[in-house]
């Protein structure tokens, strides 16, 4: 089927009613565009479990803060169309901020809770832009399942719970992460590291390995971990932790004991760079007892 491509909220929203009035399932991956093989292998879950696929790619500006990278974020939607396509998508939709956010917007969608933690301590308006987006991209497109990263481990709990909260008709699907091949997840970001910065970010792998290799060693103390990770993180010069925890999977509290409730989250700045990686200990758990049908751990062993 070829791809069909539409700036328009009301299109998109035709197409993929179109289909599910066929009997035809419909996933979704949401999101802003630099595609890489994480957004990839949203893309090609979602063709191999429904029927059709549709893809938005839209740099939502409620979701930056002022000082942040909104003007220089990577846009290349060509060739993210070509890549989503080849990655099985039927559909995508590129609406444009004045479609998004019309002369007068001024109705968000606000999380109570779970939103002012972590990243969003460092982003306060961060998650109300997310969810106020994804919430206007699944009236877009609306599908039977939505896919997002566990790369992004906070927005996945937030997502899942405000379509809980909110009666959402949608499967919120949520994959492991994708990393380059020594060990840092993908991310549009990784483009602005220096090459000297690009080497030391791998500090973030590493201090997730060290908790992983502690846990698996049978340490289940969180302040243990949670200094081994600082330590590892310290390695590198130019690394600026801005947080180090370990948390509960749905509540995001920190935890004292580690179990495979528990995800290890880091964000550090390297110079203007921010990012952020985590490590469910659910993985650990896993690879003593390997489910046949689960997918490909994708943490910190190796
Ligand atoms: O994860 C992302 O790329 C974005 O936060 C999302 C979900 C597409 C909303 O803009």
């Amino acid at each position: 089927m070829a791809l069909k491509r539409t700036p328009d909220p009301q299109e998109a929203r035709a197409v993929v009613q179109g289909w599910r009035a066929q009997g035809l399932s419909v996933g979704f991956a949401p999101t802003m565009g630099a595609l890489h093989e994480g957004h990839l292998s949203l893309v090609r879950a979602s063709a191999e479990e429904c029927d059709r696929t549709a893809v938005s790619i839209y740099v939502n500006p409620t979701q930056f803060a002022p000082n942040e990278d909104l003007q220089s974020y990577p846009r290349q939607l060509e060739a993210d169309c070509r890549l989503a396509e080849r990655a099985g998508a039927d559909l995508v939709f590129h609406p444009s901020d004045e479609l998004m956010y019309p002369e007068g917007f001024s109705t968000y969608v606000i999380q109570e809770g779970l939103t002012q933690t972590l990243e969003g301590a460092s982003r306060p308006t961060h998650f109300r832009g997310v969810l106020t987006i994804v919430c206007k991209l699944l009236h877009c497109v609306p599908a039977d399942r939505a896919y997002f990263g566990h790369k992004d481990f906070q927005q996945s709990v937030i997502v899942r719970r405000m379509a809980r909260d909110l009666n959402m008709p949608i499967e919120i699907r949520v994959l492991p992460t994708v990393r380059e091949k020594d060990g840092l997840a993908m991310s549009s970001r990784n483009k602005y590291l220096s090459p000297e910065e690009r080497r030391q970010a791998l500090c973030l792998y590493e201090a997730l390995r060290k908790a992983d290799s502690l846990y698996r060693g049978g340490q289940t103390d969180a302040e243990t971990l949670r200094r081994a990770m600082a330590a590892a993180l310290g390695a590198a010069p130019l690394a600026e932790p801005d947080y180090v925890e370990i948390v509960d999977k749905e509540t995001l509290a920190p935890v004292q004991v580690v179990s495979a409730r528990a995800v290890a989250v880091l964000a550090v700045r390297f110079g203007e760079t921010r990012l952020i990686d985590n490590y469910p200990f659910s993985e650990a758990a896993e690879r003593r007892h390997p489910p046949s049908s689960a997918p490909r751990a994708s943490g910190p062993v190796g």
